[in-house]
């Protein structure tokens, strides 16, 4: 495996000719991200028996980043983030400094549609989509890939990408996998690291909280009676009782994260995110 950091070293180190799967990373990895780069290993190679090519990038990008968010703590782990994707099938780590990737301000951004940017995760996080999208249209441009991975856990940010590809006509093929999750059901997530041994074993409350409201979902379709306010309400209030603050804990319709007003036969999910002390945790389930 080779790690390259410029621009320049990844052109040399990428073979023109091998099909290219990528997985983009800001580090810290976890088996979520593990599994994301077995699959583009399983791919590449299942589509090409003489060999592709895999690519996973580390780049904790301060576009995406809040100015009283975590950037400057945000776990750099580069050397350990470069022996497990080694060990699960990766050929290049591409991890630029800040001045590689951004030699000068990056004035020139990725704006995604306000209707699904500005919506959930955008409407708490304002400008986070905006981050997202530049820097991996930009690693896009510069990885080249044919296929690339994505974590359902950041469902909304997977939907965003998988538009902007769309919309730009970018060649390629976006590949969503599912959220892993811890033994009691807390999904992984590099933030999980913030917590403490009293707040870990209360995170997964999240998950349960959403796992009901997908219950009282199904109930409530299944009778032709389904109060989506009063089940959205009841989960985040479940979750105050306990000590979080949460954001929101919510029912949309799977294929553009639009409000659900009452009983309803889409493919649905139901997406949260609340505070938890200091750590800011999100998650969702398909119903
Ligand atoms: O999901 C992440 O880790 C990041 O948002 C991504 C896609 C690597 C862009 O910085």
């Amino acid at each position: 495996m080779q790690i390259v950091h410029t621009l320049a070293d990844l052109r040399r180190a990428l073979n023109p000719a091998a099909l290219r799967a990528f997985v983009p990373t800001m580090g810290n990895l976890h088996q979520g991200h593990l599994e994301l780069m077995q699959m583009a290993r399983q791919e590449v190679d299942k589509r090409t028996p003489t060999g592709g090519m895999t690519v996973a990038s580390i780049f904790v990008n301060r576009l995406q980043f809040g100015p009283n968010e975590d950037f400057d703590t945000y776990p750099r782990t580069l050397e350990n983030d470069c022996a497990l994707l080694e060990a699960n099938g990766c050929d290049v780590v591409f991890a630029p400094s800040e001045k590689d990737l951004y030699p000068e301000p990056q004035v020139f951004k990725v704006h995604p549609p306000a209707e699904l940017a500005d919506i959930l995760e955008g409407a708490f996080r304002p400008g986070f989509f905006v981050g997202v999208s530049t820097v991996v249209h930009k690693l896009f441009n510069i990885v080249q890939p044919d296929l690339a991975m994505f974590g359902k856990k950041d469902y909304q940010q997977l939907m965003v990408i998988r538009r902007m590809v769309q919309q730009m006509a970018l060649p390629i093929e976006i590949i969503g996998g599912e959220t892993r999750r811890a033994e009691d059901g807390l999904a992984l997530s590099s933030r999980n690291g913030y917590l403490s041994t009293e707040e870990r074993a209360e995170a997964v409350q999240l998950s349960m909280a959403l796992k009901g409201l997908a219950a009282s979902v199904r109930a409530g379709n299944a009778a032709d009676q389904l109060d989506v306010p009063a089940a959205e309400a009841a989960a985040m209030d479940a979750l105050r009782q306990r000590g979080w603050e949460p954001d929101y804990i919510t029912l949309r319709r799977q294929h553009d994260l639009s409000p659900v007003n009452g009983p309803c036969v889409e493919p649905l999910v139901v997406l949260g995110a609340a505070k938890l002390g200091k750590t800011r945790l999100i998650d969702n389930l398909e119903v």
